[in-house]
């Protein structure tokens, strides 16, 4: 097991729960109670999850240790990575503004949403396979022996404090819930 092997963990389920949003999207063929209340679901997954967890990690253990080892923090590469992250933040707002309206939505608001929710789609798997391929690769190579370990522990003190937070478990379950509900699968 690597240092990166949660991180890379994480990478799965995202893309697993992308693959469900899309799916999502591609039904979204009217208002209802339900499928607002669905699209709070994949909010809650995408900021609780994504970006204030796993973003978190990458920003503020990851990449700060791949520096102490030798990478260089102005770095093309960190560069996109933090402009990716503040993208990924800027299209969940616009999506949050939708599912958090005041009324229904009009043909025009769910024509927006679709149009936003595929642009997070397509965004969500570009930056996956950046940090898959050319990201995470460096990572393990520098983070060996006592570095790895200190960033091993960095993570376990990162997922106490969220545990300690109320978040033990329970985004994990709501990530199998909405693959189970818009992908076929079941969950394990
Ligand atoms: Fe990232
Ligand atoms: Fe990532």
């Amino acid at each position: 097991m690597s240092v990166l092997t949660p991180l890379f963990d994480e990478h799965r389920l995202i893309l697993r729960v992308t693959d469900a949003f899309e799916r999502y999207l591609k039904q979204l063929p009217t208002e209802s109670d339900e499928v607002r209340q669905d699209l709070h679901r994949f909010v809650t997954f995408f900021r609780e999850f994504v970006d204030l967890s796993h973003h978190e990690k990458e920003e503020t253990v990851l990449m700060p240790a791949m520096v102490k080892a030798g990478c260089d923090w102005e770095s093309e590469d960190f560069e996109h990575l933090r402009k990716d992250h503040n993208q990924e933040r800027y299209l969940m707002r616009v999506i949050r503004q939708a599912a958090s309206q005041r009324g229904l939505w009009t043909g025009e608001d769910l024509r927006h949403l679709k149009s936003v929710g595929q642009e997070l789609v397509d965004f969500m798997r570009a930056h996956v396979d950046l940090e898959n391929r050319k990201i995470y690769p460096v990572a393990m190579e520098l983070l060996q022996g006592e570095r790895g370990a200190m960033v091993t522990e960095a993570f376990e003190d990162f997922e106490r404090v969220r545990r300690s937070h109320g978040y033990d478990g329970f985004l994990s379950e709501l990530a199998e819930e909405l693959v189970r509900d818009y992908s076929g699968e079941s969950a394990p």
